[in-house]
């Protein structure tokens, strides 16, 4: 056990998909896993554990934010020698090519600051995907079908935005989309020597206002979950 993670020891995979909604945790375990347990329920940050084709997968709520994700991936890694970590979440399309309930396969995510931010001082590290994850989930997502995105994303700290000057920076340098939590994952990996990557659904557009009505969410959320599972065992 952990501050924040109630499972027992060996009761986490070394595989751990992480949704910012533990709602949504629970879904896709009850959906894509085969015997998922609930393995953690300390402040409601639900996690399970079960099988996904005959191997150990762990899907666990991070919260929203990076500071929130950064209590999970430390635990994750640290106490539970989580090997593999993929973000399944949302996010905000910031290009026009990039439409409602696509997928973004995330390279590298730029932030202002993460909880990471500080120990690099004048450095602006560069929080990247893992390779073998990447590619393997750019190959899945070629079998689903489903229009898909592979580069930059912009970690934020606020989901309600008040620098309208940032995102057109980050629109101009080829930003796919917003979300929350990738970069400091990212970072977390690096430094631990673990695997990493996320996969987003675009949920809302920055530029045209649109956002995927909640009953759409499901279905694409699912191809999403599949992509992240299939790019793990690659
Ligand atoms: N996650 C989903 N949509 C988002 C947005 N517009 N900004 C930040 N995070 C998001």
């Amino acid at each position: 056990m952990t501050v924040h993670i109630g499972a027992a020891p060996g009761q986490i995979a070394e595989t751990v998909l992480m949704p910012g909604d533990p709602y949504r945790a629970k879904w896709a375990a009850e959906t894509f896993l085969d015997g998922a347990e609930l393995v953690n329920e300390v402040r409601g940050m639900l996690g399970f554990t079960g099988t996904w084709k005959g191997n150990p997968v762990t899907i666990q709520g991070s919260g929203m934010g990076m500071p929130s994700l950064s209590i999970y991936a430390n635990e994750l890694i640290s106490s539970y020698n989580a090997q593999t970590l993929i973000r399944i979440g949302s996010c905000g399309g910031m290009q026009p090519h990039v439409d409602i309930r696509d997928v973004i396969i995330a390279m590298s995510a730029t932030t202002i600051t993460s909880p990471s931010s500080g120990i690099f001082k004048e450095v602006n590290f560069a929080p990247t995907a893992d390779w073998s994850l990447l590619r393997a989930a750019v190959t899945a997502a070629e079998t689903k079908g489903g229009k898909t995105h592979v580069g930059g994303i912009y970690s934020s700290d606020v989901f309600y935005a008040e620098r309208p000057d940032l995102d057109e920076q980050m629109v101009r340098h080829g930003i796919l989309g917003v979300e929350m939590e990738a970069a400091e994952l990212y970072t977390l990996a690096a430094r631990h020597g673990r695997r990493a990557l996320a996969v987003l659904t675009v949920s809302d557009h920055l530029q045209t206002g649109e956002a995927l009505p909640s009953a759409d969410r499901e279905r694409t959320f699912g191809d999403m979950v599949e992509i992240a599972l299939e790019a793990a065992f690659a």
